[in-house]
């Protein structure tokens, strides 16, 4: 897709980080944006912030764990504008896990699994029906992570599994249309290169009531913020980079104009990493937990 003036782009999770320039940043190409999200506080700021710009857009709660909520998402976006063309299943959480696997509380897996895998499938749903329908040219990105799909860093596996789930989901999404002959392409977002500053260790402040933990307030890691991140790192010699979200959305956009599958900018240590992966599986090494960066 070349052309994303008056295309219509439904963003979940859109209201900050990785989404929210998404949306300014398709928005200032002339596209129409659906943002989705549950952040109230989140939701009211990008509301006027787009509007400060003049952005044709409408903001909506939307809760990816329940499909009922992007159908409702997928009407209003036709109502308002008229169809879909581009839609961006981005919303994920981090729980904050620490420690031993099997000492987690169910409820970090139960939300992570939630949010990060059923959102995505959820949106697969309740979209993906609907551009193919359109026969028209549309584009289907999911938000993954480099964390699960191509390399397993070892301090959060609740999220990592939910991420190489996802990859797995989005590269099948992409066989499954191209053996259709669609044209509806699907493309695999890998925010970065390096860790991108956005809320997402500060993802408690959108942690359903149900599934929140007795007594425990933030992340049990301690990490609540890229601020933290960098500082354990430097405790550990690490001198942390980070990436603005705006550079992963204009990223994203230069290779959903070529049609690209991923959506993907690496540094030359995250392709070191990526090539002892695969040597390590090719020589049946016994795996060596890889570094965060
Ligand atoms: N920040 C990074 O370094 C990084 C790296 C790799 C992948 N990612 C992925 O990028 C995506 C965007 O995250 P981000 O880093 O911009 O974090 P963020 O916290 O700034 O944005 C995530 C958004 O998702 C929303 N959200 C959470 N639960 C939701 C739900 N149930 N329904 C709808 N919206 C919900 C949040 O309110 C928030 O607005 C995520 O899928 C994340 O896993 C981020």
């Amino acid at each position: 897709m070349q052309d994303f003036n008056n295309k219509v782009a439904i963003i979940t999770g859109g209201a900050s980080g990785v989404g929210r320039s998404l949306a300014f940043a398709l928005g200032r190409k002339g596209a129409k944006i659906v943002v989705g999200d549950v952040d109230k506080k989140a939701m009211a700021q990008i509301e006027k912030d787009l509007g400060a710009e003049n952005i044709d857009a409408l903001i909506e709660h939307c809760d990816v764990t329940s499909i009922d909520s992007l159908n409702a998402v997928a009407d209003k976006a036709a109502d308002a504008f008229g169809g879909i063309d581009l839609v961006f299943a981005n919303a994920g959480i981090g729980a904050g896990e620490t420690g031993a696997m099997w000492d987690y509380s169910e409820k970090d897996w139960q939300w992570t699994m939630n949010v990060n895998v059923w959102g995505v499938i959820n949106s697969i749903r309740a979209f993906m029906p609907r551009l193919v329908a359109s026969g028209k040219e549309s584009h289907f990105v999911v938000t993954g992570s480099g964390n699960g799909a191509y390399t397993i860093l070892p301090d959060v596996p609740i999220y990592t599994a939910t991420k190489a789930a996802v990859h797995a989901i989005t590269e099948n999404l992409h066989y499954q249309v191209q053996a259709g002959n669609l044209a509806v392409k699907v493309s695999a977002l890998f925010p970065g290169p390096h860790v991108v500053d956005t809320g997402l260790f500060n993802s408690g402040r959108v942690r359903p009531e149900d599934l929140k933990k007795e007594g425990v307030d933030g992340n049990e890691s301690g990490i609540n913020s890229v601020e933290d991140m960098k500082k354990m790192c430097e405790e550990f010699g690490i001198q942390l980079e980070t990436t603005h979200p705006d550079e992963v959305a204009n990223m994203a956009i230069k290779g959903i104009e070529k049609n690209a599958f991923w959506l993907l900018e690496t540094t030359p240590e995250t392709d070191t990493k990526i090539r002892a992966r695969a040597d390590m599986i090719l020589n049946r090494e016994t795996p060596v937990p890889a570094m965060v960066g």
